[in-house]
């Protein structure tokens, strides 16, 4: 199993805390957001990683990263030159995922659980994590039948079908880069995440878990303002306990 762990976009919401750095490399209490998707997926025995950056602050991700050694692993990293899409990682990192699975996560979201067992037990096709939230429309949105099967997968829709959020970490097999290529860019310009989702679900093969613990998606001042609380309680209640 690789890992992606995908720190592209402009961070536009966030402004100014973005106008001169990347949204994944702001403090989340006492380390940037983007050491907590890695130690989600480190923590899950994931080793060969590639790191997709936008190309303003690769720089800077180089310096604050490394090769990973010093994490016990290995990073790879690649430049999405524009945001066009959660999915076109997996065009970008085509030679990287070669004939293997990937674990994809988003650099600006942010988990408690420990995702080993759904990781390490994951054969073939896809699978995503959902949580059910207050504010589905800002996400994708998971439609359920009677028989609590997932039917459909929305992207931010106007009127949500659930409150179930699918979060920003998602396992396919690899066949994931060529359906990844078959996707056309939606109207705001991007490869969705969510249609590749939907092309997995199509084919039978998308099995669908739920996250248990925390989930913050750290994408607005709230949501930023959340995660620096959850870190420093986790953090404080981890240093009492020691
Ligand atoms: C992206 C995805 C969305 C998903 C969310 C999780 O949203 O498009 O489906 O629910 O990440 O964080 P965006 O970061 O583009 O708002």
């Amino acid at each position: 199993m690789k890992g992606i762990i995908l720190a592209g976009g402009s961070g536009t919401r966030l402004r100014p805390l973005t106008q001169v750095t990347s949204k994944q490399l702001l403090p989340i209490y006492n380390k940037p957001m983007i050491y907590y998707p890695l130690e989600t997926l480190l923590k899950a025995g994931i080793k060969d990683i590639l790191i997709i950056v936008a190309p303003d602050h690769a720089g800077d991700f180089l310096k604050l990263l490394g090769s990973g050694k010093e994490f016990g692993c290995k990073f790879t990293y690649e430049i999405q030159d524009k945001p066009e899409g959660l999915a076109q990682a997996f065009i970008i990192g085509e030679n990287f995922v070669g004939d293997d699975s990937v674990t994809l996560i988003l650099g600006d979201n942010l988990y408690e659980d420990d995702f080993s067992v759904a990781i390490q037990s994951f054969q073939s096709g896809g699978r995503v994590f959902i949580k059910e939230v207050p504010d589905p429309e800002r996400f994708g949105v998971a439609e359920f039948d009677e028989n609590h099967k997932v039917i459909s997968i929305e992207e931010k829709p106007k009127v949500a079908k659930s409150n179930y959020a699918v979060t920003g970490m998602y396992i396919y097999d690899k066949t994931v880069v060529a359906k990844a290529k078959s996707l056309q860019p939606s109207p705001r310009g991007e490869l969705e995440i969510t249609d590749l989702n939907n092309v997995y679900l199509k084919e039978g093969t998308l099995d669908v878990a739920f996250v248990e613990g925390k989930w913050l998606d750290t994408g607005t001042f709230e949501s930023l303002h959340e995660a620096i609380v959850f870190a420093r309680e986790r953090e404080l209640a981890k240093n009492k306990n020691n």
